[in-house]
């Protein structure tokens, strides 16, 4: 038997754009609660909501100033502990996205912390002497900005590290006060009953002892992506032992952001760390056969040799929708096959499974300080006027917001929609698609070409990464196309775009 998180599709929630039930133009809990029919019917196996604890919203609670209640916007505890409840009668599972890296500069913890140098609560976070007056305690640079990590704290004349915003100062993990703290909060959820967590860049938890320079040619990047220490495996294991000593094998899915497959495989330890680890090189890849037959056999080097299951993802709250990246609803299509028929855990972002753009704002309206907001957009839920929100949304809709939204789609057998479900659906019922084999098969160069297996189960997949018809010599049984006068047989043709499941 597989662990479950090996064989479920995870659809991340972006609360505060899902759905709103109050009337303030926020998504909330209920808005989830309101809208698992929905979810269920889709056939994804587990929710994964970004944060929903109490923040400022500095970066949208990923500035956490409470790890054990959750945010007012979004309701409380016990609707928390309804939508779980739901979640759970309905066969579905739910992740938490802990934050373990940094906390608001309004966490009880920090203001504590910056009120003496002697406060209990000091060695909590990161404090250095400047290099000089006024200058930070070494080079590192802060995300999204060209700005130093550290912010110079007057009343005590030191400087704090946060390697994203003055907000967010990071924790101390050298501390063994702040391990023992933050592995309460996971206990507190778990015992709740969530079913594992997604952790925020986990890899920046272990801290350079010595606060060396990063090299000045790299200094161009942020220290977030150069961060490596290999503290962080000692730290990872200590982690696990506080969510594997819950039953159900609660799931750690890690946000590694290192630009570096080898290095983030190693986060798998030997099965004694992460579960899984998010790997994004794949989402930046341009839409070409050899550029995803080169990736794609990266990420089984990297993760075979130590029985490490890898992930696939194309959409978070970070990045462009791929939709705006491809421009093509066919391209879009075809990815989606990719995505969710490669060996390993996909990963979907709500508003994905309808083709959704990202929202085009004006200057002013740019909220968000790393830029994000275009793939942050609410969800269109129908085609009235206020597509399904009680009233204005908090940001503008993506474009084709009527068209694209689940009442259109859900009714239109042809929609994105209704491919992504079939393909769930597919999946579902195929060991080969969630557990079995992989092997590649020879086939046009235009063509993506593999196959899953289960014994005597064996699935083709062509993904045609051209705009040209293409004629190859697979044959089969065909389960699904992307093709839309494409249902009923397969001859050898492959549509411009096209992609296509086969049973052989
Ligand atoms: C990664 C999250 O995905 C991103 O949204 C957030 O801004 C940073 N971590 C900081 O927590
Ligand atoms: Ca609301």
């Amino acid at each position: 038997m597989q662990p479950w998180w090996r064989d479920a599709v995870i659809y991340q929630i972006y609360p505060r754009s899902f759905a709103d039930t109050n009337g303030d133009g926020i998504g909330d809990l209920q808005g989830i609660l309101d809208r698992l029919e929905y979810l269920e019917w889709l056939g994804v196996d587990c929710l994964w909501l970004t944060p929903i604890y109490p923040s400022p919203m500095a970066d949208f609670s990923y500035d956490v100033a409470n790890y054990t209640d959750v945010e007012p916007l979004f309701g409380d505890l016990q609707l928390f502990d309804r939508l779980l409840a739901e979640v759970h009668e309905r066969g579905m599972r739910l992740i938490l996205d802990w934050v373990p890296n940094h906390t608001s500069i309004k966490h009880p913890w920090f203001e504590q912390a910056r009120s003496s140098r002697t406060n209990p609560y000091r060695d909590f976070y990161v404090w250095r002497d400047g290099a000089g007056p006024g200058i930070p305690p070494n080079n590192w640079v802060r995300a999204w900005a060209n700005e130093p990590a550290w912010t110079y704290d007057a009343s005590t004349d030191q400087w704090y590290l946060h390697c994203f915003l003055p907000e967010q100062p990071d924790l101390n993990w050298a501390n063994p006060a702040v391990r023992a703290a933050m592995h309460d909060t996971l206990r507190f959820w778990l015992d709740r009953g969530v079913d594992g967590f997604r952790m925020d860049v986990i890899h920046l938890l272990a801290k350079d002892p010595n606060f060396t320079d990063d090299p000045e040619d790299l200094k161009v990047l942020s220290h977030v992506v150069l961060n490596h220490q290999d503290g962080i495996h000692e730290l990872l294991k200590g982690i696990r032992n506080v969510v594997k000593d819950y039953e159900g094998d609660p799931m750690m899915v890690g946000e590694v952001y290192l630009i570096d497959a080898p290095l983030v495989a190693t986060y798998y330890g030997d099965g004694d760390e992460l579960d899984l680890a998010f790997n994004f090189e794949p989402m930046f890849r341009p839409w070409r056969a050899e550029a995803w037959r080169e990736i794609v056999n990266r990420v089984i080097e990297n993760h075979d040799h130590r029985d490490a299951w890898p992930t696939w993802v194309l959409n978070n709250h970070d990045a462009p929708r791929i939709a705006s990246r491809l421009r093509s609803a066919e391209r879009v299509a075809a990815a989606a096959v990719l995505l969710l028929t490669l060996r390993g855990t996909p990963f979907l972002f709500q508003g994905e499974e309808l083709g959704l753009e990202n929202a085009v704002l004006g200057d002013g309206e740019v909220i968000d300080p790393g830029f994000r907001d275009g793939a942050r957009a609410p969800i269109p839920w129908d085609a009235t006027p206020t597509h399904g929100w009680t009233s204005a949304a908090w940001m503008a809709f993506p474009p084709d917001a009527s068209d694209k939204s689940v009442a259109v789609e859900r009714n239109d057998p042809q929609s994105m929609l209704s491919m992504y479900r079939a393909v769930l659906e597919l999946r579902k019922g195929s060991v080969a698609l969630k557990s079995g084999d992989f092997r590649w098969v020879t086939s046009d160069d235009r063509v993506l070409a593999y196959e899953r297996v289960n014994g005597q189960e064996v699935l083709r997949i062509l993904i045609n990464f051209s705009h040209d018809a293409v004629e190859v010599s697979d044959r089969g049984h065909l389960l699904f196309s992307t093709g839309r006068d494409h249902r009923d047989g397969f001859d050898g043709h492959l549509r411009p775009d096209e992609a296509v499941i086969l049973a052989v």
